[in-house]
């Protein structure tokens, strides 16, 4: 008889999870997945990455007709919301994309174990009653939302709530402040903004999407604030009474100073996610969170504990899917007795707002900091052909390189798509890429893309349209 029921048992089926089971059966270990919701695939596909871009997507179309976009180029239309109906293909790409992890697990012969996992110890965990044995134990939990003192969530009164609560209002607000101007906040409150609420965002730092290059931060803030948004930089929130649906705000200065009140129909608070270790049970293996709850694992994503790894949202680094997705397979593959790596420095970040954000290794000041001396070359959108045919003159390329080497060091991005063109950028630093190398290789015109080549360019010292 075997020793154990598994050879590799993995906790949470969201992107680090679900990816991480499959790999491993793949790699031919007998694997099982642990998930207490309902369905698989995790934060993202539940309420997350999915759901958000279903509704980014589809108020994109609306404010695009709203907002005289689509009659600048032909096409007049008063648009009608149909708010249920909006909802309803949210909620139907959520079920076939988490109903496809379901066909992959069975595919692949992976156990799906229904229900909360607690460890007893290092190899064995407890799902409801049942005791499940494994030769490795995967971590991959993820995160939550961190709670804003004084401000509590209720996503069923629909009038302060989470990232979740937001995805799901059954009326457009009059009024939404949103706390915290990171990720969350600019994507569902661009989505409620093109939907025909009036929305302030409250960030306490001087400015937005803290870990981006300092130009993207400043231009996302002007483009937002063009587009009617609201943005109170440098404020905190200091209080919170709620009057049937109405929510009253106190507000200062970060640094302290007069208070105001704002009342809303709705708040978001949107301030960071947390890692989920609470009630997994790591006190009976020995397994201590550091400062940030996090657990801490080495290069091969195994933590102090033997035959324990971790992955995802609840180990550090950016919280982001495909970064939980690459260390899946890698972790696996480790345990399979192969090399898997995952190249932390180069992870793109993107904000699917409209225009797009994204970023890729160092921002300017990280590359300072670094004792780097740089060269760095920016191109604007407004000179990309595509860009300017499709009325989408926002944003701008930069290019930060290694002054004697020429090696990029950084790609930052505002554009309409973005999210696909740093991709590009991706690939070239992960093979080591100088801007010389993007400036001479062949870009298909009129692309978005060709404005990474201009900036690359631009490092020369020779882009062709500025
Ligand atoms: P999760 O996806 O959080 O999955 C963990 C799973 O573990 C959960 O399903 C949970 O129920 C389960 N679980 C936890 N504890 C236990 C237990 N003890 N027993 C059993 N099951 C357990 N990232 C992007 O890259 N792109 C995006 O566009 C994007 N958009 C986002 C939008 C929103 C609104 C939010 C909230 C997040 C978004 N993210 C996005 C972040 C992304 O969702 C996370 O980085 C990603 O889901 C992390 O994957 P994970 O596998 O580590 O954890
Ligand atoms: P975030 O960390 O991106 O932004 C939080 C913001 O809140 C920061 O700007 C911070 O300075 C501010 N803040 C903190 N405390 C505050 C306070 N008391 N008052 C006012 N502002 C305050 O976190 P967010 O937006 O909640 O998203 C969580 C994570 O989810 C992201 O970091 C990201 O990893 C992931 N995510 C990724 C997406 C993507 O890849 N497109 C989309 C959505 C989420």
């Amino acid at each position: 008889m075997a020793e154990y029921d598994y050879d590799v048992l993995v906790i949470g089926a969201g992107p680090g999870g679900y990816v991480a089971a499959i790999r491993a059966a793949q790699l031919g270990l007998k694997t099982a997945c642990v998930e207490s919701r309902e369905t698989l695939g995790g934060t993202c596909l539940n309420v997350g990455c999915i759901p958000s871009k279903a509704m980014l997507h589809a108020s994109e179309y609306f404010d695009a007709a709203a907002n005289g976009t689509m009659a600048k180029m032909g096409v007049e239309v008063t648009p009608k919301l149909n708010l249920d109906a909006m909802h309803a293909q949210r909620l139907d790409a959520i079920k076939q994309l988490t109903g496809g992890i379901a066909f992959l697990f069975k595919k692949n012969k992976v156990d799906w174990k229904k229900g909360h996992a607690t460890f007893i110890d290092p190899h064995t965990v407890d799902v409801g009653g049942e005791k499940v044995t494994a030769k490795n134990v995967i971590i991959a939990t993820g995160s939550s939302v961190t709670p804003l003192n004084g401000v509590e969530v209720d996503n069923d009164k629909q009038v302060v709530v989470d990232s979740t609560g937001a995805l799901e209002l059954k009326a457009v607000p009059k009024k939404m402040v949103v706390i915290g101007g990171g990720v969350i906040g600019l994507e569902l409150g661009s989505v409620w903004r093109r939907l025909g609420a009036e929305v302030i965002v409250v960030e306490f730092l001087d400015q937005l999407l803290p870990g981006m290059d300092m130009d993207v931060r400043k231009e996302a803030a002007k483009i937002f604030k063009k587009q009617g948004m609201t943005m109170m930089l440098g404020h905190k929130v200091t209080g919170c009474t709620i009057k049937g649906k109405k929510a009253t705000l106190t507000i200062e200065k970060s640094a302290g100073g007069d208070e105001q009140t704002i009342e809303a129909d709705c708040v978001l608070v949107s301030i960071g996610r947390r890692p989920n270790t609470e009630s997994l049970g790591l006190e009976k293996i020995g397994l201590v969170v550091n400062k940030r709850g996090q657990i801490e694992t080495d290069h091969d994503f195994r933590t102090k504990v033997d035959g324990v790894w971790a992955i995802g949202d609840v180990i550090p680094g950016p919280m982001l899917a495909h970064k939980a997705e690459d260390e899946g397979i890698a972790c696996a593959e480790n345990i399979a007795g192969q090399t898997g790596i995952v190249n932390h420095a180069v992870i793109p970040g993107v904000v699917y707002t409209w225009p797009e954000i994204a970023g890729v290794g160092l921002t300017e000041d990280e590359a300072k900091e670094a004792g780097h001396t740089i060269k760095v070359g920016k191109f604007p959108m407004l000179a990309n052909s595509r860009a300017k045919t499709n009325h989408e003159p926002d944003g701008f390329v930069k290019i930060i390189a290694e002054a004697e080497s020429d090696k990029v060091l950084g790609v930052w991005c505002i554009a309409t798509v973005a999210g696909t063109m740093i991709a590009e950028a991706a690939l070239a630093m992960e093979f080591g890429a100088t801007s010389e190398d993007i400036a001479y290789t062949c870009h298909a015109h009129p692309t978005h893309s060709e404005a990474i080549k201009e900036a690359a360019m631009a490092v020369q010292g020779k882009p062709i349209h500025v």
